[in-house]
């Protein structure tokens, strides 16, 4: 693996292995156990281009608990702002010696780019990691969320898993569900109203939904998505209590799935929204253990990159 860019195409023994090194790493990431070497001597460059609390945070971790030097990119402070284009300043992040890129931006095929740059000038040794690419794809979210299920529910060949929510800005459901299916996933349903559902829906073979109460019968794990404002370009939105009622996670829709569903989020969250706080802080969520999760992941994915 040069990069990792999408879950589309990830061949089902690149995933398993990633989920497997994963599982192994758990303990690593727990705080009993504090480093492993597969880095070390390596410079992770995190370059986060829009905001981030999660991934970028947990990348951080992950690479200093390979044992990686991790520069953090402080955007708003660098030379972005004067107009060095991007590929200028990976240009100049080469200079210094990077070993690894982890790159979150708000224009999708961002990350894309950049690898076919540094195919272009020579530099393979170079990986690059998508830590987000507009609404195009988050590979290591749905890594992390592939991680998850396979933790809770073993097999995924029996499993109905819903996405709800607004799938047409979502780049985690993108990489859900490409992964959904490379699994073998039993049932995909995407739950949402028409004008938040993607035209590529049809070539996944996903059942859709946009009456959430029957979308959630016998569902094994529901994942839900925030409305992703940031990419809708002033477009007509409903007011949040409208959504709420429709598409809003509750107790009482959340009674029509299985009784051991879980319930997944990426975050951030939008309380009241697409997601009541009784059911985000109840039994059946697991959104604060995908979160820890992802640090396993993310430990994985790089010491796969950098050939360990
Ligand atoms: N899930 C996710 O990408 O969260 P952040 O935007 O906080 O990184």
């Amino acid at each position: 693996l040069q990069h990792l860019l999408s879950t589309e195409g990830l061949p089902l023994p690149v995933i398993t292995q990633i989920l497997d090194t994963a599982e192994s790493f758990l303990e690593v990431s727990d705080r009993d156990v504090k480093k492993v070497p597969l880095l070390r001597g390596k410079s992770v460059f995190n370059l986060f281009f829009e905001n981030s609390t999660r991934t970028r945070t947990t990348f951080e971790i992950a690479a200093k608990r390979l044992s990686a030097d991790v520069i953090n990119l402080d955007v708003s402070r660098s030379s972005t702002a004067k107009g060095e284009t991007l590929l200028d300043t990976i240009d100049n992040l080469c200079s210094m010696h990077a070993d690894m890129f982890v790159v979150r931006h708000a224009t999708s095929g961002a990350p894309f780019l950049i690898a076919e740059h540094l195919k272009r000038i020579g530099r393979d040794d170079i990986h690059v990691v998508n830590a987000g690419d507009g609404r195009h794809a988050h590979p290591t979210q749905g890594l992390l969320d592939m991680y998850t299920i396979r933790h809770y529910k073993k097999d995924f060949s029996n499993l109905t898993v819903a996405i709800v929510g607004d799938i047409l800005h979502s780049r985690v459901a993108r990489s859900d569900l490409h992964a959904l299916r490379t699994l073998g996933c039993g049932e995909i349903r995407a739950i949402a109203p028409k004008t938040l559902l993607p035209g590529y829906l049809e070539n996944l073979g996903v059942k859709v939904f946009h009456d959430m109460n029957e979308g959630l019968k016998d569902c094994d794990v529901v994942i839900m998505l925030r409305l992703q404002n940031e990419r809708m370009n002033g477009a007509l939105l409903p007011s949040a209590g409208e959504y709420f009622k429709r598409y809003g996670l509750t107790p009482e829709k959340l009674a029509l799935a299985k009784p051991d569903a879980i319930v997944m989020h990426p975050g951030p969250m939008n309380r009241g929204v697409e997601i009541d706080s009784s059911v985000a802080d109840g039994p059946q969520a697991v959104i604060l253990n995908q979160v820890t999760f992802g640090i396993a992941v993310r430990m994985a994915v790089m010491g796969i990159l950098a050939g360990n």
